[in-house]
């Protein structure tokens, strides 16, 4: 394959967020010029796990970057559940606060689930609360979660109308797997959700026209797996060994491989990871303006 044929098969997800941000920072402009309003977005992080440290500054940084109002909660390992709790209530309350995400996995002692039962299914820009999943299921208009979305806005920039596509979701996550099933049923995808109990996996795989990975096992998908002229949303994100002391990001799908047979692939990085912080963004106008009973600017 010459470099040409191989670049344009690979998705700019790095370069499509980019646009995203770029699109939401323009609407913030307009809701604060026009409308005297400047949506916020508080994170709260519970702990000090390293990597949700990381997501936790750049979605900060991102935030403010798109001009919106940050409020950044740390609190330590030990926290209570009654006193994390009791901060989603005083957020819930806030004016200032369009959107709560509370970082997960969280520490022993509290209940993920309770805590998302808290949140304000208006403010819950991560999409977890049960009205959203539920609104997700019956096709309505909730928030929808922030990485099947950027999956699904990747697919519809590449392919089009995908009404009629078979579509393989491996993986049964509530983050990941379960609302991108719901999403493509939406887009009138014929789709299968395949999982680690699935039978005879490699040919549910060459079935699909549209193949998202999201099991977060390293390169478990060979290309011979995936069907010719499909596209491939690569979920995946996994820190191997490199070899020489240094460890790299692969994906759930064996890139190399897969680019190969496919028609298009999000890489690892630079695919979906990219999306994701971009549709929290978005996410958090959407709610800024429902709340105000606006309409999203269209910029
Ligand atoms: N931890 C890893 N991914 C996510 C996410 O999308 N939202 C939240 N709240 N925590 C996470």
């Amino acid at each position: 394959m010459t470099d040409e044929a191989t670049d344009t098969k690979i998705i700019d997800g790095k370069a499509f967020a980019t646009g995203l941000r770029a699109k939401v920072a323009a609407q913030v402009d307009v809701l604060k010029s026009r409308h005297d309003m400047e949506p916020g977005l508080a994170v709260v992080l519970v702990g000090e796990n390293p990597a949700s440290e990381v997501y936790v500054r750049n979605k900060a940084r991102q935030t403010r970057a798109a001009g919106m109002r940050s409020f950044e909660h740390r609190l330590p390992a030990t926290t209570s559940q009654e006193d994390l709790l009791a901060l989603v209530g005083r957020l819930n309350d806030d004016p200032l606060v369009s959107g709560i995400l509370v970082q997960l996995p969280l520490p022993p002692q509290i209940s993920a689930d309770a805590v998302i039962a808290t949140i304000d299914p208006e403010k819950d820009v991560d999409g977890f609360h049960t009205t959203n999943v539920g609104l997700l299921a019956v096709g309505g208009d909730g928030m929808v979660p922030c990485t099947p979305l950027g999956c699904l806005m990747l697919l519809k920039n590449r392919l089009g109308d995908l009404a009629g596509a078979r579509a393989l979701v491996l993986g049964r996550s509530n983050i990941v797997g379960k609302p991108m099933a719901h999403l493509l049923i939406r887009e009138s995808c014929t789709v299968t959700v395949a999982h680690s109990r699935t039978r005879e996996l490699a040919e549910e795989c060459r079935r699909a026209d549209i193949l998202v990975a999201a099991v977060g096992r390293p390169r478990m998908v060979p290309g011979d797996w995936i069907r010719p002229g499909s596209v491939v949303v690569d979920v995946g994100i996994n820190r191997v060994d490199a070899g020489n002391g240094k460890t790299r990001l692969v994906g759930d799908v064996d890139f190399e491989s897969a680019l190969e047979v496919v028609s298009a692939i999000t890489p690892v990085p630079g695919g979906v990871g990219p999306m994701t912080i971009a549709c929290l963004l978005h996410n958090t106008v959407l709610a800024a303006c429902r709340r105000h009973g606006i309409a999203v600017p269209d910029v």
